[in-house]
């Protein structure tokens, strides 16, 4: 009897080296919405030795529908009381340093904090940053096209955000090098090429970055200038103004959180769309990449008390993940959901989240990926890789390590509308 292919594990970071197991989705939208996924063993290295770690398991939710429903019922799906992370705090400890994270916080904390933060964020404030991320996307686009060895990833996509974040952190370009170094050992964890499950090369990245926000803090308080640091430091709520550590904290959240997104964002998206027909500008066209390429595959949630959900029985302390890759493919919500419809007349894609966490930086996310849009459409048609598009082998984000690409003579007159990875 033929066994048919084996069974893509969506919880090993090792699978999304070949692409999003999308058939694996499908399945599992069709069969168990609420599935459960016992998580393979995984090699942590310190000094101390390799050990083998096997998480708990968990509840895989893939449907559009289950994915909004948790993140809305905030009182019995916690992103504080393990952390929004897959991988479970290993001591108490480290749960409470996890717990200084935004993301990891439940109400009240996560809404006096989030309510410091949201103004810098709000589509009025980052319309300010327009033209300096137009800017930045033509410069970095010009560069990029000027070379004869490009990858697009290094020279586009790690860019963009980088140069974007550093204008918006306080930091001088020159220190952005620093962001790619850290994101990449913080968010590439358990890439062989980045931290390769290292705990201590995570925690050195981690000590540097706080140590860098530190000082810029410190900084900021004496010396306030026009940045976001400066206006962190002086909001004001409820009478209450952000700690040091608070601010550190945010600052780390903002150059992992904005950082690695976009740049899976741009670099997923130049996959789609090199060597297709279609003309992607216009918001409905960055919604739509946004959707299929959904730079976030999942965050996770613990139950706070025993529950159900699609009729499946959740137990209190039950890990919960949500699977915002799946959900963009809900074939219940999106009609042809594996292809590029930049003229959907609806787009309720998951890619920033939903509810009480929804993501701070989309709008600047968005203005992103447009500005980019609209720098390289002129050379979209004679752009075409020369080289294997490298992914990165991460449960978390979905990316793209190296697209190396170049420029051909001849514009070309006519192609194919392809599904997309
Ligand atoms: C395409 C790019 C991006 C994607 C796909 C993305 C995705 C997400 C998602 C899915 C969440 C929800 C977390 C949850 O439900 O637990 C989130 C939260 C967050 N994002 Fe983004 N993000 C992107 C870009 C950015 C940028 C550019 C920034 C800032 C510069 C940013 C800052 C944040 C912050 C601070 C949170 C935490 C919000 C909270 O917990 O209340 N993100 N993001």
């Amino acid at each position: 009897m033929n066994a048919g292919p084996p069974i893509a594990d969506i919880a090993h970071p090792a699978t999304y080296a070949r692409g999003v197991p999308h058939d694996e989705f499908a399945r599992r939208r069709r069969d168990e919405p609420v599935g459960w996924v016992t998580e393979p063993e995984l090699v942590r290295r310190s000094t101390a030795g390799s050990t083998v770690q096997r998480g708990t398991g968990f509840w895989a939710v893939t449907t559009h529908a289950e994915v909004v429903e948790v993140s809305r019922r905030r009182d019995e799906f916690s992103s504080s009381r393990r952390g929004a992370f897959l991988v479970d705090p290993r001591t108490r400890a480290d749960l409470e340093r996890a717990r200084q994270l935004l993301v990891n916080m439940d109400a009240p904390q996560h809404t006096w904090i989030r309510r410091a933060v949201s103004p810098a964020f709000t589509p009025r404030a980052v319309q300010r940053l327009a033209a300096d991320v137009a800017e930045h996307a033509r410069s970095t686009v010009a560069r990029a096209m000027a070379g004869d060895d490009v990858d697009l990833v290094r020279d586009l996509a790690a860019e963009l955000p980088l140069l974007v974040l550093a204008d918006l952190l306080g930091l001088p370009p020159a220190d952005r090098g620093l962001l790619l170094r850290w994101s990449n050992h913080l968010v590439g964890f358990d890439d062989p090429e980045f931290g390769g499950g290292d705990i201590e090369a995570y925690r050195q990245a981690l000590g540097e970055a706080m140590a860098y926000a530190a000082a810029l803090v410190r900084d900021r308080r004496r010396r306030p200038r026009e940045d976001l640091v400066s206006a962190l430091v002086a909001a004001e709520v409820e009478g209450r103004r952000l700690t040091d550590a608070q601010l550190c904290q945010i600052w780390l959240l903002l150059i992992v959180a904005g950082n690695e997104t976009t740049r899976h964002l741009i670099s997923g998206s130049l996959a789609i769309l090199i060597g297709g027909t279609v003309d992607a500008h216009g918001p409905g066209a960055v919604e739509e990449l946004l959707r299929l390429v959904s730079p976030i595959l999942q965050f996770r949630r613990t139950a706070t008390r025993d529950t159900t959900l699609a009729g499946t029985r959740i137990a209190e302390g039950d890990k919960v993940v949500l699977y915002f890759t799946s959900a963009n493919r809900d074939e219940r919500v999106f009609a042809e959901p594996h292809r590029f419809r930049p003229d959907r007349p609806d787009n309720p894609h998951l890619a920033f989240g939903i509810g009480p966490h929804f993501c701070l930086g989309a709008h600047l996310a968005r203005l992103e990926l447009a500005e980019l849009l609209t720098a390289i459409r002129p050379y979209l048609p004679r752009l075409r890789l020369t080289g294997p598009v490298v992914r990165l082998q991460s449960n978390f984000v979905n990316g793209i390590k190296t697209m190396p690409a170049a420029l051909v003579p001849a514009p070309r007159t006519a192609g194919r509308q392809k599904e997309c990875p």
